[in-house]
């Protein structure tokens, strides 16, 4: 699968400094970087779906919706970035990897088990990042929907 960013990335064309012993460097972090921000965006998305199907209120599936569109942007710039360092805002992705189901309980728990666990229960998310909003979410969140559950 490729990750291709090239025309969003294009539109933003940060001005950087030139440092050519650098350059190389620095372009394949950014790069790294791109694809950590867009795999988030595919945890949050698949997060969302999750939600979604385990009849969480609309506002918290589109708060995590909204998350996702943050780390999408993230991989946008994070490749302008790439391209203001003569690379392309372009690299080969693994396919997204899908959250536990956790059949053994309901929608609504399967659900908050992957907001709130961690790993090796859950897949570790895409990047330092993710796993900070992630525990931010857990931490923020999981309260005020075990509360609702508990109704
Ligand atoms: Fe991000």
């Amino acid at each position: 699968m490729i990750l291709d960013l090239r025309a969003e990335a294009r539109k933003h064309a940060p001005r950087l400094p030139s440092l050519p012993a650098l350059r190389r460097a620095a372009r394949e972090t950014w790069r790294g970087r791109m694809i950590n921000e867009h795999g988030s965006g595919r945890v949050f998305d698949a997060l969302v779906s999750q939600l979604s199907r385990a009849g969480f209120d609309d506002e918290d599936v589109a708060e995590c919706a909204r998350f996702a569109g943050e780390e999408r942007t993230h991989g946008v710039l994070c490749g302008a970035v790439v391209e203001a360092l003569g690379g392309e805002a372009r690299a080969p992705i693994a396919d997204p990897r899908a959250l536990p189901e956790h059949r053994d309980v309901s929608l609504r728990e399967a659900a908050l088990r992957n907001v709130i666990s961690s790993p090796p229960r859950c897949p570790r998310p895409a990047s330092d990042e993710t796993r900070l909003v992630w525990e931010a979410v857990s931490a923020s969140r999981s309260d005020m929907l075990l509360v609702r559950e508990a109704r």
